[in-house]
């Protein structure tokens, strides 16, 4: 990732200064970089870093801490954003790449203060004396939950004699990923990028899939697109041809298309950390079924009911209600469920053939932060908040009790879309969906 530029640097900024703000004059937020992972022997998997560390830091180097301390000065200067990181070593540099240092995560990031790694468990009990909460999430960094501990009973041990101990560890969720959640013009530019590229990769897909291709050459040819575009996938691709469209989390992308099958597609590409998550369902052959095009009004007037609840104001839980509500009409109006709507939802009689959800967040993660309810009532939509719109139907290859015709047909179509003033913003339109717009990219 390159050095921030001046506008990306003061974005970065006015993060910090809002989490500064939220957590308050008696707090101190600590927030851990990701770490390298071993993928086999002495090769590691690609670097991705923390989400909530690159949210406020823009760097993207391991072994890494950011202490954000309110009110903080030292030597007179304010010294409210701290930013521990890797020495400069001129050798591992030579092998594994550029490092900023200390120094340059002043100069370069941003940081108030800049220090190797090394010198933040001694710097601890100083930096968190007096502080009454540690903005910090436990769990996640078995090492530093330790230090941390540590570190505060001993505080605690002296504190008859000196400045009191922390009394709380407070998870980042009620400041930083309420923050995270509402995204910001400059989040959104990058966000729509993600999403437009990713859209034209399922384009790309439609045109390219025929009988006999591999579910692996498609998403061969998605990849390609984000790729190209300075892209990687945000999550695991899932490229599933005729049964295999009915395991939600299929990922061996592994068999042979054969004509008269549909392929779905969820892949989304990732752009400066910010993902787009998009499914498409289409006809390996180039044609639907009728019974193949039966099930799919349904999901698509599904999604599109749901799409058009996401306004400010409304309840979060309506996308999935509406969804619900006309998979499982078409689902009687199919003969694949028989009965009262209202009644086969009230029984959970819908979830044979629609187990998940119909959305989450999305931002820095594909599920991203930020949460969907408060005192056990869904929370309310509010402008700048992006979500995913994914209603589906899924029927199992071995259901029994059902019209042959409809047995191994999994759909699911999933949009990106952005909550604002104006109405849903569907940031993944270039992706067709129409059965007409998916069979004429199919031809052209
Ligand atoms: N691709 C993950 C999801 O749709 O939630
Ligand atoms: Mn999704
Ligand atoms: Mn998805």
């Amino acid at each position: 990732m390159p050095i921030p530029t001046p506008a990306e640097l003061a974005e970065f900024s006015a993060r910090r200064a809002r989490l500064l703000k939220a957590i308050g004059p008696e707090g101190i937020a600590i927030v851990p970089a990701a770490r390298e992972v071993i993928r086999n022997r002495d090769s590691h998997y690609k670097f991705r870093q923390d989400s909530d560390f690159w949210y406020l830091t823009g760097f993207n180097e391991p072994e890494s801490i950011a202490v954000f301390a309110p009110n903080r000065r030292d030597g007179g200067q304010p010294a409210e954003y701290l930013l521990f990181t890797r020495p400069r070593d001129k050798a591992r540099e030579i092998w594994d790449g550029r490092r900023a240092g200390p120094e340059g995560a002043v100069s370069q990031y941003g940081a108030d203060q800049g220090f190797v790694l090394e010198q933040l468990e001694s710097m601890l009990p100083r930096l968190l004396a007096g502080r009454q909460q540690i903005h910090y999430t436990l769990g996640e960094h078995p090492h530093w939950d330790a230090k941390l501990t540590a570190c505060v009973r001993e505080i605690r041990e002296v504190s008859r004699r000196g400045p009191d101990a922390p009394g709380s560890f407070i998870a980042l969720d009620s400041t930083l990923h309420e923050q995270r959640l509402i995204k910001s013009a400059a989040e959104l530019e990058l966000i729509r990028k993600a999403c437009e590229v990713s859209a034209a990769a399922h384009l790309r897909a439609m045109k390219m899939t025929r009988p006999g291709a591999w579910e692996w050459q498609v998403a061969a040819e998605i990849h390609h697109e984000f790729e190209r575009n300075e892209m990687e996938p945000g999550y695991g691709s899932i490229v599933g041809g005729g049964d295999n469209a009915c395991i939600l989390h299929y990922k061996e992308n592994e068999s042979r298309l054969r004509d008269g099958d549909l392929l779905l597609i969820d892949a989304g590409g990732e752009y400066r950390g910010y993902t787009a998550d998009i499914t498409r369902t289409f006809p390996v052959g180039g044609r639907y079924s009728g019974a193949q095009k039966e099930v799919y009004e349904v999901v698509l007037a599904a999604q599109r009911a749901a799409i058009a609840e996401l306004k400010p104001g409304v309840s979060s839980a309506r996308p999935h209600e509406v969804a619900t509500r006309t998979l499982t009409e078409g689902l009687v109006a199919l003969g694949l469920l028989h009965g009262d709507p209202t009644e086969l939802i009230a029984t959970d009689q819908h979830r044979q053939f629609y187990m998940h959800g119909t959305g989450h967040w999305l931002g820095l993660d594909v599920h991203d932060v930020g949460r969907y309810k408060f005192d056990g009532k869904p929370r309310p939509f509010q402008a700048g908040m992006v979500m995913t719109v994914e209603p589906g139907l899924y029927i199992a290859p071995d259901t029994e009790g059902v019209d042959p015709r409809f047995l191994g047909i999994g759909i699911r179509i999933e949009d990106d879309v952005l909550i604002s003033d104006e109405g849903p913003q569907v940031l993944t339109a270039g992706a067709p969906k129409a059965i007409a717009d998916v069979e004429a990219a199919m031809r052209g």
